[in-house]
């Protein structure tokens, strides 16, 4: 058994075609998000996905212009609906619980031959009002969907004794 292709190739795509996503590979995508674990099952989690001309121009605008969010046809905002809950190790859930969500939603994109970005450089508080978060909820990341235009050689990663032990440290 190998480690599945969607991760062994894994690669962030940052340029799209203009070619629409089908509602239908969207939603398997949302679904994917939201049958992914979270601590104590809370499911700490809303999606919002942005396919909106108007309303993707104004998360544009919100994330300084970058030219990658303006060419995706879909963006998925990323929000928690609880900021308190810290699991028993003391940290706060919420960061992990939606990051697990939104890796499932890549490998998922990836299996629908998408390509996806994670985008966190952006005003959060504008994309709050654009998309009418509560004040109390945050926007943890953006994730941008599309059809891939481009073809990334793999990136690096450290080599592997470097990031992995047995027993200890
Ligand atoms: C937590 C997190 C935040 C990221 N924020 C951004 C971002 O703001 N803008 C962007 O273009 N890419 C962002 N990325 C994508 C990373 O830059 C990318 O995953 C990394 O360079 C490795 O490249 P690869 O995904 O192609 O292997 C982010 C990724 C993660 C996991």
């Amino acid at each position: 058994m190998q480690v599945i292709e969607e991760i062994r190739e894994w690669v962030t795509i940052k340029k799209y075609t203009e070619e629409k996503i089908e509602p239908e590979a969207l939603e398997r995508i949302l679904d994917a998000g939201i049958r992914a674990p979270s601590a104590k099952n809370r499911q700490p989690w809303r999606f919002i996905a942005c396919t909106d001309k108007s309303v993707r121009n104004k998360i544009l605008s919100a994330a300084y212009g970058q030219e990658h969010v303006g060419s995706a046809p879909v963006i998925i905002a990323a929000c928690t609906t609880n900021t308190e809950y810290k699991m028993p190790n003391g940290q706060a859930s919420y960061p992990i619980d939606i990051s697990i969500a939104v890796s499932f939603m890549m490998i998922q994109a990836r299996a629908e031959k998408l390509g996806s970005c994670i985008v966190t450089t952006y005003d959060e508080a504008e994309i709050k009002d654009i998309l009418s978060v509560p004040y109390s909820m945050r926007v943890v990341m953006l994730l941008l969907i599309g059809h891939p235009d481009e073809k990334p050689i793999l990136t690096k990663r450290k080599l592997k004794s470097r990031v992995i032990a047995h027993e200890h440290w």
